[in-house]
């Protein structure tokens, strides 16, 4: 999928539905918060991926966490949370970027991914996503990625999925990185379905975080 037809598709999504009405949506992110809380530093960074109109940004301001940024393709989805967030809007740093194909300009302490990454079926897309991470990851950072599990839906948004299990994303991201916990997790949509998902998450082997290189 091209980069501006995917734009257009999510920039549609959210012009049409409201932040409940999508099969994704949560009332509280807490297999996320609680991961964030678990693995990343206090203080740290945090930059959610395709965050959406994810609650996500809200519930990391409330716990006093200073330094967040949101990066979306989608200008409606990031537009719509900064009206919902009002001035608390200020203190965050917003991005609208295919993560396909961007470049960082900085680290981050905390790589939070739900529901994007399975989005990407193009080898070469994976290979750019998996690169833009290595270039964002702070050396002692840590990266959550959440996608559909194995077992999860092959469609979304009316979108192909690619499916993924901690094996396959490790793969993806190579020998830089390192497993360090797992989980599925069931979600519960809207409409009362489940999807299954899986949560990894991935620090930096020793001696692996210099910019570039794999
Ligand atoms: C299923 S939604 C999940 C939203 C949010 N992470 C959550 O958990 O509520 C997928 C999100 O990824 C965004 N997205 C899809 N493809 C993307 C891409 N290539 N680059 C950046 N964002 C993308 C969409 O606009 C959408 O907000």
């Amino acid at each position: 999928m091209g980069e501006s037809i995917a734009a257009s598709h999510w920039d549609a999504v959210y012009a049409s539905k409201a932040a409940n009405e999508v099969s994704w949506f949560e009332a509280t992110p807490s297999l996320s918060l609680d991961l964030i809380a678990r693995f990343g530093q206090p203080s740290g960074s945090v930059i959610d991926i395709g965050g959406g109109e994810s609650l996500l940004v809200d519930a990391l301001l409330a716990g006093a966490r200073s330094d967040v940024t949101v990066l979306d393709i989608s200008e409606n989805a990031l537009a719509a949370v900064r009206r919902r967030l009002g001035d608390r809007a200020d203190a965050v740093d917003w991005i609208v970027a295919d993560i396909a194909s961007w470049t960082p300009e900085r680290r981050y302490d905390v790589w939070h991914d739900r529901a994007v990454l399975h989005f990407l079926n193009d080898p070469a897309d994976q290979a750019s996503y998996a690169r833009a991470l290595d270039a964002a990851l702070s050396p002692s950072g840590v990266a959550i990625v959440g996608t559909f599990a194995p077992d999860g839906p092959e469609h979304c948004s009316g979108l192909p999925v690619t499916r993924h299990d901690a094996e396959s994303l490790a793969r993806l991201l190579g020998k830089r990185f390192r497993l360090l916990f797992t989980t599925r997790a069931d979600h519960r949509t809207p409409w009362d379905t489940v999807q299954h998902f899986q949560f990894s998450l991935f620090g930096r082997e020793a001696g692996c975080s210099d910019i570039g290189g794999r």
